[in-house]
């Protein structure tokens, strides 16, 4: 059984102090949680989350990372000095970063590398666009993404990395796949990957869902076969709303 991994993607957004008030105000709300909570934060955030987030089932990670370790690279970070601080996830190839940074399906997959050489917990964004989606493509691009970003990883790495599927027509929008449609382009990635490595690591690789995810709609995407939890944009900015997300199976 895949255990559900429900993480909220704050974007830029929050300042410390906001950072600081939401999870004293999110930590007793999600602390029986059976799904892995995890916050991913501006890097601005991320000492003063891992700070209060300390002894807590919440697990914080960034939202990009460099993929060379170290050097002249002006105002980039690099996966050790995340790790170096106690960063557990970090979300790499988000589909706003590969529209507005240029990152390609090459720097996501460096960016995959060096987030496992520095035993960082990524969380790969593939998804369409509507474009895509109209002209009958979405299965093709979403594994063409997964399979450019697993492009060299090892069996166990593979098993350890999290995808997250996010139809970029979905994303902000109020517009959701329907939980059907979403368990199809999963079932279609994890199909991918059975290809690449096998039953073992297809079976276990951790799928997630984004775009427009909210607790009204929570329950419906994560009781499908295949969506294994959640990447929240929106609907993560707050601590109530985000953690009915978190309990979707509790109410
Ligand atoms: P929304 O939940 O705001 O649609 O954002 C989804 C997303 O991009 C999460 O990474």
């Amino acid at each position: 059984m895949r255990r559900k991994v429900i993480a909220g993607n704050w974007k830029m957004n929050m300042l410390p102090n906001e950072a600081i008030d939401y999870i004293q105000a999110f930590e007793p709300l999600v602390k029986e949680a059976d799904a892995e909570v995890v916050l991913c934060v501006p890097y601005t955030d991320l000492f003063y989350c891992l700070m209060n987030a300390q002894g807590t089932n919440i697990k914080i990670g960034a939202q990009n990372m460099n993929f060379k370790e170290t050097g002249a690279y002006t105002g980039e970070i690099s996966g050790s000095m995340l790790k170096s601080i106690g960063v557990e996830y970090v979300i790499i190839g988000h589909s706003e970063r590969r529209q507005y940074y240029n990152e390609t399906d090459e720097s996501v997959n460096s960016k995959l590398k060096a987030a496992f050489a520095n035993s960082l917990k990524p969380i790969v964004c593939v998804g369409e666009t509507l474009e895509e989606r109209e002209a009958g493509k979405t299965e093709e691009r979403i594994t063409s993404q997964t399979r450019l970003a697993l492009n060299g990883l090892t069996p166990e790495q593979a098993k350890e990395t999290i995808i997250a599927y996010e139809p970029i027509w979905a994303i902000g929008t109020g517009k959701t796949a329907t939980s059907e449609d979403a368990n199809n382009s999963i079932k279609a990635i994890r199909e991918e990957v059975r290809k690449l490595y096998g039953e073992e690591v297809a079976n276990e690789i951790i799928i997630q869902y984004g775009g427009s995810v909210k607790s009204s709609n929570a329950k419906e995407l994560f009781s499908t076969s295949d969506i294994d939890g959640g990447l929240v944009g929106g609907a993560s900015l707050k601590p109530d709303e985000f953690a009915k997300i978190v309990n979707w199976d509790k109410e």
